[in-house]
């Protein structure tokens, strides 16, 4: 443990150096990390301390953890994370918490646009069995990742390389989208750790909405005259994402905040 803080400065981005230090010698000697603390005698194999000092330094340098141990926690479960998909956010378990909550139909059909890791589209899955559960990614890449996900968490989800929902067949009773959604002139100025996600995930275009206005056109045809729409959305959008709604002829059903107060997910229902 103290090999780790020595190598982890204190700096932005890496808050508690000691706390996350100790978090990846217990990922690359494959053990729970209150084993460590109960058992500070024991000898790091060798094997175990090259390894370890290798995330170190790379942490060090900027990298994210959960590149480093390619894995991050999502909704209680571990999902597998690579360079090709966003590392899955705490801000999007209130999207999946919000689309759980929704009075849908024991065997509705779902879609996740923009999968990524197919932490949402594995999550509801998983936590509605019954859910016959779609996802669309226009990466590849990404995809490969999100079926690692479902097979390890044994839930069969309907994967798609797609261009968003042009190519999906409605009715759905639930799509859920977390897009990108910054704006594109903004991205520079994100900290250095959010440089490791792939852009094709971060970049929203001008305003940060292009994507999701071009989903939100296509809604009407999608969904069911009862079913409902929950997107994730970054600051200041929600008024933004509520005029392109109306305009759309979708109602605005619900806003909640993240703990930080921004308007973090809409639902749209069609009026
Ligand atoms: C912000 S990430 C979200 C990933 C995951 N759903 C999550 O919440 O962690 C956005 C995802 O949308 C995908 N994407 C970007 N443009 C797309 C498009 N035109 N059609 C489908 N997916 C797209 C990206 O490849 C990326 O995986």
């Amino acid at each position: 443990m103290a090999l780790g803080a020595a190598f982890l400065p204190q700096r932005r981005g890496i808050p508690d150096p000691r706390r996350e230090a100790m978090w990846l010698l217990a990922r690359a000697w494959g053990v729970e990390e209150i084993a460590l603390r109960l058992h500070p005698e024991r000898v790091v194999p060798a094997e175990v301390e090259a390894r370890y000092r290798g995330w170190l330094e790379r942490r060090a340098a900027g990298e994210p953890a959960h590149h480093l141990t390619g894995e991050c926690e999502f909704w209680g479960r571990s999902f597998a994370v690579s360079p090709a998909v966003l590392v899955p956010r705490p801000e999007t378990e209130l999207a999946v918490q919000v689309a759980l909550e929704l009075p849908l139909s024991p065997t509705a059909r779902v879609l996740d646009v923009g999968t990524g890791s197919g932490c949402i589209a594995v999550t509801l899955a998983a936590e509605r069995p019954r859910w016959r559960v779609s996802a669309v990614d226009v990466s590849s890449h990404a995809l490969e990742v999100a079926r690692a996900n479902a097979a390890r968490h044994a839930v069969e989800i309907e994967f798609h390389e797609a261009d968003l929902t042009s190519s999906m067949d409605p009715p759905w009773d639930l799509i859920v989208a977390n897009l990108p959604y910054i704006p594109t002139a903004d991205l520079a100025a994100l900290p250095r750790e959010v440089g490791f996600d792939p852009v094709a995930a971060l970049d929203g275009g001008a305003d940060g909405l292009d994507l999701i206005r071009r989903l939100i056109a296509d809604l009407p045809r999608l969904l069911r005259p009862c079913g409902g729409a929950v997107l994730e959305l970054g600051e200041d959008q929600a008024d933004a994402v509520a005029k392109i709604a109306g305009t759309a002829g979708l109602g605005v059903a619900r806003r909640i905040k993240d703990p930080g107060g921004c308007e973090r997910v809409v639902v749209l229902q069609p009026r």
